[in-house]
């Protein structure tokens, strides 16, 4: 019986039992990733992306599977777009108690510096990685207000909490995304709404592919990741399903790490 209750327990299958959560960038790499996750821990998924028919196929094979989940397209450079996804949330569940904010773009290939970033690229990734996380929280509080709380995780980086040479955008929207995450813990904690950061470090996903797949790159990760190793999409979802979950009750403003080490050296 006790060898029962502590392998239930251990096994951690739910989590997020009964709870209403979003996640952009749903239909790829580290959002997909949350999603099965998400989705094992017995949370009612409403899955957003751009790639309408990866997410229609996702969110159909986690339904073939017996869970709750629905699909909407969503840009979340868009900010009606984002207010209808969570009306899209209330209007199917009747509620939002979760949000995984991780829908981003990367630079592409890396330009040489600050001086010559393309305009282009600064305002795409700005809407993409900021204005989009933006968005998403300011719908998300509203609904999750009316019903006594709720629980945000935002996906940052590395790049969040340091420089890196050539991505200019992408640091600067990363940084953005930090403090939007201390700025929403300090504005709503008191009203029962946690809002933390993911930070991963080198995780391999279709965004990263083709760098990590050079010899070169997996070289520099041995060596600059205590971890000595590239990161798995899985063990980024592990903790966006961690810190929406009730165990996480007393973190909030936090910018957890999931780096391998990397930020520690
Ligand atoms: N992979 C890494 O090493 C790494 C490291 C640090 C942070 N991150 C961050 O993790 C998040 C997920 O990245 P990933 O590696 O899983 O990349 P990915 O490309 O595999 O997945 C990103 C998903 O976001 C979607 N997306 C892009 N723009 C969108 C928009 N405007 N509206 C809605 N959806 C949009 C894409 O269609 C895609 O499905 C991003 O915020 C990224 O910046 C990734």
């Amino acid at each position: 019986m006790l060898a029962a209750i502590i392998t239930c327990e251990e096994s951690g299958m739910d989590e997020l039992r009964e709870k209403v959560a979003i996640i952009t960038g749903a239909a790829s790499g580290i959002g997909r990733a949350g999603a099965l996750r998400f989705a094992e821990e017995g949370a009612r998924l409403v899955l957003a992306d751009l790639d309408a028919e990866a997410g229609e196929a996702l969110a159909a094979g986690l339904r073939a599977a017996g869970r709750a989940a629905i699909f909407q397209r969503t840009d979340v450079a868009q900010a009606a777009q984002c207010e209808a996804l969570v009306a899209a949330a209330v209007a199917h569940y009747g509620r939002l108690d979760c949000a995984f904010n991780n829908a981003g773009i990367s630079d592409g290939p890396v330009p040489p510096g600050t001086a010559d970033y393309p305009l282009e690229l600064w305002d795409r990734m700005i809407a993409v990685n900021l204005s989009g996380v933006f968005y998403c929280l300011r719908y998300q509080l509203r609904a999750m207000l009316k019903t006594g709380g709720g629980s945000i995780v935002n996906t940052a980086s590395i790049a969040g909490q340091v420089g890196l040479a050539g991505i200019p955008g992408y640091v600067a929207a990363k940084h953005g995304v930090v403090g939007l995450t201390r700025t929403v813990a300090v504005e709503y904690g008191a009203r029962n709404i946690r809002c933390n950061a993911v930070a991963p470090g080198f995780i391999e996903t279709p965004m990263t592919k083709s760098v990590f797949e050079l010899q070169q790159f997996r070289e520099m990760a041995a060596v600059t990741v205590p971890a000595a190793r590239i990161g798995r999409a899985a063990e980024i979802a592990d903790v966006a399903v961690w810190a929406c979950s009730d165990r996480a009750s007393y973190v909030n403003g936090a910018v957890l790490a999931a780096d391998g080490g990397y930020l520690a050296r």
